[in-house]
């Protein structure tokens, strides 16, 4: 990664301040000690490499070098944060990267709730959104993004997990990380200005995927409950038909979305 270059084309976006490394741990990690040090709001972290990437639910998250794009970005609550505001972040995140995906490359990205971005029911990114509290005071949000950029991105053991994908295998050309960086980092900036408003509900549900099919949620104990994926509600949770026919929402914790095989 050319930092020289990546710092000057990201000093043209309103954020914070920049920090760029060719590799570190975690990228939500440094944002975390950053946030704690008082940096400034849209402080950003990005990183070549991370040699100790994290996931949802305590999974590794492998970014080798110069193959994918890991980034994560530090918000403050502007006043005192409204639950449904928080649940709504992480879709934010989800909406912003899939929209770029949509828009500029052309591809059918969808959310699978509560923020993983699929093409064609494969994973090209995955996002991480990290909250530190004091009592009950919200102290930062960290939002960090992973992308399958190249090749290479993807561990050998690919298809273990969830089948997933790189923007080079959808889109067909190699793509540069520092336009893709850009482009979602407007994306996130235009859709964080309009948290509150129904349109990003909206629009979260126009680009959920597997609605109106069965689908099972489960945490590490095992399965939660099964029905037919209905939605998203305005706080973020997730709303299924159950096999009793009874609506449930779901808030996103730690909880696993599955397509219920029918075949
Ligand atoms: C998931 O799909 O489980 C979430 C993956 C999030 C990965 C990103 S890469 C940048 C940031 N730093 C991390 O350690 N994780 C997130």
């Amino acid at each position: 990664m050319d930092i020289d270059r990546w710092q000057k084309r990201l000093q043209e976006l309103p954020l914070g301040n920049l920090y760029l490394y060719q590799e570190v741990g975690s990228t939500n990690t440094e944002a975390e000690q950053l946030a704690r040090e008082g940096v400034p709001p849209f402080s950003l972290v990005v990183a070549d490499a991370q040699t100790a990437g994290r996931g949802r639910m305590d999974r590794i998250w492998i970014t080798r070098p110069g193959q994918a794009l890991a980034f994560s970005l530090i918000l403050y609550p502007q006043a005192e944060v409204h639950p449904e505001v928080l649940g709504r972040l992480s879709g934010m995140v989800a909406l912003g990267v899939a929209e770029v995906l949509r828009q500029s490359y052309g591809l059918p990205a969808e959310i699978k709730w509560p923020n993983d971005v699929l093409v064609e029911g494969r994973k090209i990114a995955g996002i991480l959104v990290e909250a530190h509290w004091e009592g009950g005071r919200l102290l930062d949000a960290i939002l960090g993004v992973g992308v399958n950029v190249h090749r290479e991105a993807l561990p050998d053991d690919r298809e273990f997990i969830f089948p997933a994908t790189t923007l080079d295998d959808c889109s067909g050309e190699k793509a540069s990380r520092l336009d893709l960086l850009v482009r979602i980092l407007r994306s996130l900036l235009r859709w964080h200005n309009r948290l509150a408003e129904p349109s990003l509900i909206e629009t979260w549900n126009e680009l959920l995927a597997y609605k109106n099919q069965q689908v099972s949620l489960s945490s590490s104990r095992g399965v939660i409950a099964r029905g037919e994926l209905r939605g998203v509600e305005g706080d973020g949770s997730l709303s299924l038909l159950t096999e009793r026919g009874e609506a449930r929402q779901f808030l996103s914790g730690e909880i696993r979305l599955r397509l219920v095989d029918r075949s």
